[in-house]
């Protein structure tokens, strides 16, 4: 039956009821390929091929080059327009998990909307870190075939995520830019943060895009959440953009989790796959990955610190005055010799800067 076979792909038919039928349909071809190879990704080689492969992504030896560099007569080159900042080793395996206590309603509110996205996602993408249920405590080893994470899965996962990632900071940058034309006011420096902090989940993306090709389920997936998404961030960053901005911090506590547990497990040996893997070269590029640390889990490292820094980013613009404090991540300080807020990770501060440390 489908629920033996390490075939199967779980995804987001783990909760899915019409799973069985559509998984048992083409069940036949994916058992015939997947027994007797050796890898996660090749297991899964034949069914991502077929027509109905589900909210998958496939392997990066079977893609096509996903976004080639364009050949023109004059370009040699397109960098980066906003060049990321230099994170050195040391810094980026001091970013660590952390929690901002909820202090008012507003923020229980976002907290509670971020446990009810990540409740939601945990379930579609078939997540189940470290849950104590029934199964791991009788049998560990079904557990672990069932929910025990994977390259595919983690992948699935950083594409969905990242994708819906980059969405509020270009709509919390577009409103601002609007609302300063709009009321003919000084933004105050906070636009251009918004927009590089999506830049910059855009190019956390295209890095995992280089890696695995998303199906047609998947594309789907991402085009609703984007729909909802955005006009959702779109009226609430309307009605309280110092919630919307608290939501961003939370958001960003549980991605600084998920990608901490994924370095865990490559070191735990449980992602061999990814043990062995270079970061592709448009990562290497954009982070300026020094040699010699251009790894799968290098690059987890350096996506996992942007993570913290658009953690610390939000948090702190939760805490300010939306209309009239300046963007501390931009000022000059009148002593820059004491720790503030900067564009790296040097003073990073994950439940972000108080107000009046900062303003
Ligand atoms: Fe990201
Ligand atoms: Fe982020």
């Amino acid at each position: 039956m489908y629920k033996s076979s390490p075939s199967v792909p779980r995804g987001i038919f783990a909760s899915n009821k019409a799973a069985p039928q559509i998984l048992r349909a083409f069940h036949g071809s994916v058992q015939e390929a997947s027994y007797g190879l050796r890898s996660a990704f090749v297991v899964v080689h034949r069914q991502w091929a077929t027509p109905s492969r589900a909210f998958s992504t496939a392997p990066s030896n079977r893609m096509k080059e996903f976004f080639p560099e364009p050949e023109t007569k004059n370009i040699r080159v397109t960098e980066a327009a906003w060049p990321h900042p230099i994170y050195t080793q040391k810094q980026l395996e001091n970013v660590i998990v952390a929690h901002r206590e909820v202090r008012n309603r507003s923020d229980r509110f976002a907290l509670a909307m971020v446990r009810l996205l990540r409740w939601g996602l945990d379930r579609a993408s078939g997540y189940r870190h470290g849950k104590a249920n029934e199964l791991l405590k009788t049998d560990p080893a079904e557990w672990a075939r069932r929910y025990g994470m994977t390259e595919k899965k983690y992948m699935i996962r950083n594409v969905f995520l990242e994708s819906v990632a980059g969405v509020p900071g270009m709509v919390a940058g577009m409103l601002r830019h609007l609302h300063s034309m709009r009321r003919m006011k000084r933004d105050h420096g906070w636009i251009e943060t918004l927009l590089e902090e999506s830049y910059n989940e855009r190019m956390h993306l295209l890095t995992f895009l280089k890696m695995a090709e998303p199906g047609p389920f998947m594309r789907l997936m991402v085009l609703g959440a984007q729909g909802v998404f955005f006009n959702a961030m779109f009226f609430a960053y309307l009605v309280s953009p110092r919630t919307a901005h608290r939501f961003v911090g939370y958001l960003e506590e549980e991605a600084v989790l998920t990608y901490t547990r994924e370095i865990e497990d490559i070191d735990a040996g449980k992602l061999p796959m990814w043990a062995n893997m270079t970061a592709p070269d448009i990562a290497v590029k954009y982070w300026n990955m020094p040699e010699g640390h251009r790894t799968m889990r290098d690059l987890l490292l350096y996506i996992r610190a942007d993570e913290a820094k658009h953690r610390e980013v939000n948090h702190t613009f939760g805490n300010l005055d939306q209309k009239n404090d300046p963007n501390p991540y931009v000022s000059k300080y009148i002593n820059p010799e004491l720790p503030h807020p900067t564009k790296g990770i040097e003073y990073l501060k994950p439940t972000g800067w108080e107000r009046e440390e900062v303003i």
